[in-house]
Protein backbone atom coordinates (compact mmCIF):
# COMPACT_ATOMS: atom_id res chain seq x y z
CA UNK A 1 0.00 0.00 0.00
CA UNK A 2 1.37 3.29 -0.80
CA UNK A 3 1.37 6.73 1.43
CA UNK A 4 -0.74 8.18 -1.50
CA UNK A 5 -3.49 4.79 -1.86
CA UNK A 6 -3.67 5.27 2.50
CA UNK A 7 -4.19 8.77 2.39
CA UNK A 8 -6.93 8.80 -0.69
CA UNK A 9 -8.60 6.44 1.91
CA UNK A 10 -8.12 8.05 5.05
CA UNK A 11 -9.55 11.26 3.13
CA UNK A 12 -12.85 9.24 2.13
CA UNK A 13 -13.11 7.16 5.85
CA UNK A 14 -12.50 9.75 8.27
CA UNK A 15 -15.09 11.95 7.98
CA UNK A 16 -17.31 8.71 8.33
CA UNK A 17 -15.87 8.08 11.51
CA UNK A 18 -16.68 11.57 12.59
CA UNK A 19 -13.14 12.55 12.38
CA UNK A 20 -11.14 14.78 10.23
CA UNK A 21 -8.50 14.10 7.69
CA UNK A 22 -6.11 17.69 9.07
CA UNK A 23 -5.37 16.09 12.59
CA UNK A 24 -4.32 12.75 11.14
CA UNK A 25 -1.62 14.37 8.47
CA UNK A 26 1.36 14.16 11.05
CA UNK A 27 0.63 10.66 12.36
CA UNK A 28 -0.94 8.95 9.20
CA UNK A 29 1.89 6.57 8.99
CA UNK A 30 1.31 4.89 12.18
CA UNK A 31 -2.44 4.40 11.48
CA UNK A 32 -1.69 3.21 7.84
CA UNK A 33 0.43 0.86 9.36
CA UNK A 34 -1.99 -0.53 11.28
CA UNK A 35 -4.22 -0.50 7.87
CA UNK A 36 -1.78 -2.99 6.15
CA UNK A 37 -1.53 -5.12 8.85
CA UNK A 38 -5.55 -5.31 8.60
CA UNK A 39 -5.46 -5.81 5.03
CA UNK A 40 -3.41 -9.14 5.33
CA UNK A 41 -5.95 -10.43 8.41
CA UNK A 42 -8.81 -9.41 5.90
CA UNK A 43 -6.42 -10.81 2.47
CA UNK A 44 -7.30 -7.52 1.22
CA UNK A 45 -5.38 -6.61 -1.29
CA UNK A 46 -5.17 -2.91 -1.27
CA UNK A 47 -7.33 0.18 0.46
CA UNK A 48 -9.83 0.08 -2.77
CA UNK A 49 -10.65 -3.64 -1.84
CA UNK A 50 -10.99 -2.09 2.04
CA UNK A 51 -13.09 -0.09 0.72
CA UNK A 52 -15.43 -2.27 -0.63
CA UNK A 53 -15.42 -4.92 2.26
CA UNK A 54 -16.22 -1.72 4.95
CA UNK A 55 -19.58 -1.20 2.63
CA UNK A 56 -19.98 -5.16 2.26
CA UNK A 57 -19.61 -5.64 6.27
CA UNK A 58 -20.38 -2.27 8.31
CA UNK A 59 -19.02 -3.86 11.27
CA UNK A 60 -15.94 -3.49 9.92
CA UNK A 61 -16.06 0.60 10.96
CA UNK A 62 -15.60 -0.09 14.60
CA UNK A 63 -12.62 -1.98 13.88
CA UNK A 64 -10.93 0.47 11.34
CA UNK A 65 -12.26 3.54 14.27
CA UNK A 66 -9.96 1.66 16.64
CA UNK A 67 -6.91 1.65 14.07
CA UNK A 68 -7.39 5.36 14.04
CA UNK A 69 -6.53 5.89 17.93
CA UNK A 70 -3.33 7.35 18.49
CA UNK A 71 -1.85 6.54 21.63
CA UNK A 72 1.00 8.88 21.71
CA UNK A 73 1.59 10.43 25.41
CA UNK A 74 4.52 11.29 28.05
CA UNK A 75 4.93 12.30 31.43
CA UNK A 76 5.21 16.38 31.51
CA UNK A 77 4.09 16.64 27.85
CA UNK A 78 4.26 20.19 27.11
CA UNK A 79 5.86 20.62 30.13
CA UNK A 80 5.12 24.93 30.04
CA UNK A 81 1.41 24.18 30.71
CA UNK A 82 2.05 21.63 33.36
CA UNK A 83 4.16 24.54 35.18
CA UNK A 84 1.27 27.46 34.80
CA UNK A 85 -0.67 24.58 35.94
CA UNK A 86 1.01 23.96 38.93
CA UNK A 87 1.94 27.53 39.82
CA UNK A 88 -1.09 29.60 38.83
CA UNK A 89 -4.03 27.54 38.22
CA UNK A 90 -3.96 24.38 40.58
CA UNK A 91 -3.72 26.87 43.82
CA UNK A 92 -6.46 28.98 42.96
CA UNK A 93 -8.49 25.55 42.42
CA UNK A 94 -7.44 23.68 45.30
CA UNK A 95 -8.25 27.46 47.50
CA UNK A 96 -11.50 26.59 49.58
CA UNK A 97 -12.19 23.29 48.51
CA UNK A 98 -12.24 19.71 49.92
CA UNK A 99 -11.64 17.74 47.62
CA UNK A 100 -10.67 18.71 43.99
CA UNK A 101 -12.10 16.09 41.07
CA UNK A 102 -10.37 15.76 37.86
CA UNK A 103 -11.07 14.44 34.86
CA UNK A 104 -8.26 13.28 32.29
CA UNK A 105 -9.99 12.38 28.94
CA UNK A 106 -8.02 10.93 26.37
CA UNK A 107 -5.58 9.21 29.07
CA UNK A 108 -3.74 7.11 27.13
CA UNK A 109 -1.10 4.93 29.40
CA UNK A 110 -1.39 7.25 32.37
CA UNK A 111 1.54 9.68 31.38
CA UNK A 112 -1.02 12.78 31.70
CA UNK A 113 -2.92 11.56 35.18
CA UNK A 114 0.04 10.79 37.05
CA UNK A 115 1.94 13.22 35.61
CA UNK A 116 -0.63 15.73 38.05
CA UNK A 117 -0.76 13.03 40.47
CA UNK A 118 2.96 13.80 40.89
CA UNK A 119 2.62 17.43 40.40
CA UNK A 120 0.41 17.34 43.20
CA UNK A 121 2.69 15.54 45.46
CA UNK A 122 5.34 17.70 44.80
CA UNK A 123 4.27 21.69 44.60
CA UNK A 124 0.50 21.66 46.29
CA UNK A 125 -0.23 18.60 48.63
CA UNK A 126 2.09 20.23 51.35
CA UNK A 127 -0.14 23.55 50.82
CA UNK A 128 -2.91 21.90 50.73
CA UNK A 129 -2.44 19.29 53.20
CA UNK A 130 -6.50 18.97 54.01
CA UNK A 131 -7.22 19.31 50.00
CA UNK A 132 -8.12 15.70 48.27
CA UNK A 133 -7.31 14.90 45.14
CA UNK A 134 -9.08 12.45 43.17
CA UNK A 135 -8.70 11.67 39.44
CA UNK A 136 -11.29 9.89 36.86
CA UNK A 137 -9.04 8.84 33.93
CA UNK A 138 -10.68 7.77 30.83
CA UNK A 139 -9.41 5.91 27.51
CA UNK A 140 -11.71 3.95 24.69
CA UNK A 141 -8.51 1.53 24.74
CA UNK A 142 -8.37 -1.24 27.30
CA UNK A 143 -5.02 -2.03 26.47
CA UNK A 144 -4.05 1.01 27.81
CA UNK A 145 -5.63 1.78 30.53
CA UNK A 146 -4.15 -2.24 31.27
CA UNK A 147 -0.44 -0.66 31.16
CA UNK A 148 -1.58 2.75 32.76
CA UNK A 149 -2.87 0.45 36.13
CA UNK A 150 0.77 -1.63 35.85
CA UNK A 151 2.03 1.89 35.66
CA UNK A 152 5.68 0.85 34.13
CA UNK A 153 7.28 2.85 31.39
CA UNK A 154 10.42 3.48 29.04
CA UNK A 155 12.89 5.77 29.33
CA UNK A 156 11.32 7.72 26.28
CA UNK A 157 8.21 8.18 28.20
CA UNK A 158 10.10 10.00 31.36
CA UNK A 159 12.55 12.28 29.31
CA UNK A 160 10.75 15.40 30.05
CA UNK A 161 10.62 14.39 34.03
CA UNK A 162 12.36 16.74 35.53
CA UNK A 163 15.20 14.51 37.03
CA UNK A 164 14.24 15.56 41.10
CA UNK A 165 10.60 14.30 40.61
CA UNK A 166 11.98 11.40 38.24
CA UNK A 167 13.90 9.71 41.41
CA UNK A 168 11.01 10.64 43.74
CA UNK A 169 8.41 9.16 41.60
CA UNK A 170 9.64 6.26 40.10
CA UNK A 171 11.38 2.65 40.97
CA UNK A 172 14.10 1.12 38.66
CA UNK A 173 12.47 -2.10 37.75
CA UNK A 174 15.29 -3.89 35.48
CA UNK A 175 15.32 -1.51 32.02
CA UNK A 176 11.71 0.00 33.23
CA UNK A 177 10.41 2.36 35.83
CA UNK A 178 7.76 1.47 38.12
CA UNK A 179 5.59 4.80 38.84
CA UNK A 180 5.44 4.40 43.11
CA UNK A 181 2.87 2.37 44.49
CA UNK A 182 1.54 5.73 46.36
CA UNK A 183 0.95 7.98 43.43
CA UNK A 184 -0.75 5.22 41.62
CA UNK A 185 -3.60 4.67 43.96
CA UNK A 186 -5.20 8.02 43.86
CA UNK A 187 -6.48 7.48 40.38
CA UNK A 188 -9.22 5.49 39.09
CA UNK A 189 -9.01 4.42 35.39
CA UNK A 190 -12.64 3.91 33.45
CA UNK A 191 -13.12 2.29 29.50
CA UNK A 192 -15.10 5.04 27.69
CA UNK A 193 -15.53 5.88 24.42
CA UNK A 194 -15.99 9.76 25.10
CA UNK A 195 -18.60 10.10 21.78
CA UNK A 196 -20.82 7.56 23.78
CA UNK A 197 -19.97 8.45 27.54
CA UNK A 198 -18.31 10.43 30.34
CA UNK A 199 -18.05 10.15 34.23
CA UNK A 200 -20.18 12.01 36.37
CA UNK A 201 -19.12 15.37 36.72
CA UNK A 202 -18.83 18.23 38.38
CA UNK A 203 -15.28 18.28 37.79
CA UNK A 204 -13.19 21.31 38.85
CA UNK A 205 -10.50 20.24 36.53
CA UNK A 206 -10.56 18.62 33.33
CA UNK A 207 -7.81 17.46 30.93
CA UNK A 208 -8.83 16.90 27.14
CA UNK A 209 -5.56 17.63 25.36
CA UNK A 210 -4.61 15.93 21.69
CA UNK A 211 -8.12 13.88 21.41
CA UNK A 212 -11.29 15.82 20.45
CA UNK A 213 -9.91 18.97 19.61
CA UNK A 214 -7.63 17.07 17.16
CA UNK A 215 -9.01 14.21 15.77
CA UNK A 216 -12.87 14.73 15.48
CA UNK A 217 -14.94 16.69 12.94
CA UNK A 218 -16.73 19.93 14.17
CA UNK A 219 -19.50 18.08 15.34
CA UNK A 220 -17.83 15.99 17.15
CA UNK A 221 -16.28 18.63 18.77
CA UNK A 222 -19.06 20.30 19.68
CA UNK A 223 -20.48 17.38 21.08
CA UNK A 224 -17.50 16.80 23.38
CA UNK A 225 -17.24 20.40 24.24
CA UNK A 226 -21.10 20.36 25.19
CA UNK A 227 -20.16 17.50 27.48
CA UNK A 228 -16.76 19.38 28.73
CA UNK A 229 -19.42 22.82 29.83
CA UNK A 230 -21.81 20.07 31.30
CA UNK A 231 -19.04 18.45 33.48
CA UNK A 232 -16.59 21.36 34.53
CA UNK A 233 -17.87 23.14 37.86
CA UNK A 234 -18.70 26.77 38.16
CA UNK A 235 -15.14 28.36 38.49
CA UNK A 236 -13.10 25.14 37.19
CA UNK A 237 -10.87 24.59 34.23
CA UNK A 238 -10.06 23.11 30.93
CA UNK A 239 -6.59 22.52 29.37
CA UNK A 240 -6.54 21.33 25.78
CA UNK A 241 -3.81 20.66 23.84
CA UNK A 242 -0.74 22.74 22.92
CA UNK A 243 -2.12 22.60 19.48
CA UNK A 244 -5.55 22.43 19.62
CA UNK A 245 -8.08 25.68 19.65
CA UNK A 246 -11.63 25.28 21.22
CA UNK A 247 -14.14 24.90 18.69
CA UNK A 248 -15.66 29.18 18.50
CA UNK A 249 -18.27 29.32 19.66
CA UNK A 250 -17.35 28.11 23.19
CA UNK A 251 -19.92 30.54 26.13
CA UNK A 252 -19.17 27.73 28.81
CA UNK A 253 -15.36 28.58 28.66
CA UNK A 254 -13.44 32.16 28.82
CA UNK A 255 -9.58 32.39 28.73
CA UNK A 256 -7.62 31.89 31.32
CA UNK A 257 -3.59 31.05 30.86
CA UNK A 258 -4.61 30.56 27.29
CA UNK A 259 -1.40 30.67 26.04
CA UNK A 260 -1.03 27.46 27.63
CA UNK A 261 -4.46 26.21 26.36
CA UNK A 262 -6.08 26.81 30.16
CA UNK A 263 -9.85 28.11 29.92
CA UNK A 264 -12.42 29.00 32.82
CA UNK A 265 -15.71 27.92 33.21
CA UNK A 266 -17.75 31.04 32.88
CA UNK A 267 -21.54 31.79 33.19
CA UNK A 268 -24.29 29.58 34.92
C1 LIG B 1 -2.78 11.31 21.39
S1 LIG B 1 -3.34 10.48 22.83
C2 LIG B 1 -3.33 11.80 24.01
C3 LIG B 1 -2.96 11.34 25.40
C4 LIG B 1 -2.86 12.47 26.42
N1 LIG B 1 -4.12 13.13 26.59
C5 LIG B 1 -1.80 13.46 26.01
O1 LIG B 1 -2.12 14.56 25.58
O2 LIG B 1 -0.61 13.11 26.10
C6 LIG B 1 -5.07 10.26 22.47
C7 LIG B 1 -5.74 9.24 23.35
O3 LIG B 1 -7.15 9.32 23.15
C8 LIG B 1 -7.68 8.01 23.09
N2 LIG B 1 -8.92 8.05 22.29
C9 LIG B 1 -9.04 8.13 20.95
N3 LIG B 1 -10.34 8.15 20.60
C10 LIG B 1 -11.03 8.11 21.75
C11 LIG B 1 -12.42 8.11 22.06
N4 LIG B 1 -13.34 8.18 21.09
N5 LIG B 1 -12.80 8.07 23.37
C12 LIG B 1 -11.87 8.00 24.36
N6 LIG B 1 -10.55 7.98 24.13
C13 LIG B 1 -10.14 8.03 22.84
C14 LIG B 1 -6.59 7.19 22.43
O4 LIG B 1 -6.74 5.80 22.73
C15 LIG B 1 -5.34 7.81 23.02
O5 LIG B 1 -4.94 7.16 24.18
Amino acid sequence: MTDAECVAFLRWALPRLGMRWAGFRRVRRQVCRRMAKRLRELELSDPAAYRVHLEAYPEEWPVLDGLCRIPISRFFRDRGMWQALAREALPVLAAGTRELRVWSAGCASGEEPYTLAILWQAELAGRFPDVRLRVVASDAEPHLLERARRGLYGWSSLKEVPPALRDAAFEREDHAFRLREALRSGIDFVCQDIRRAQPDGPFGLILCRNLAFTYFDEAGQREVLDALTARTAPGGALVIGAHERLPVPAPGFEPWLEARGIYRRSGP
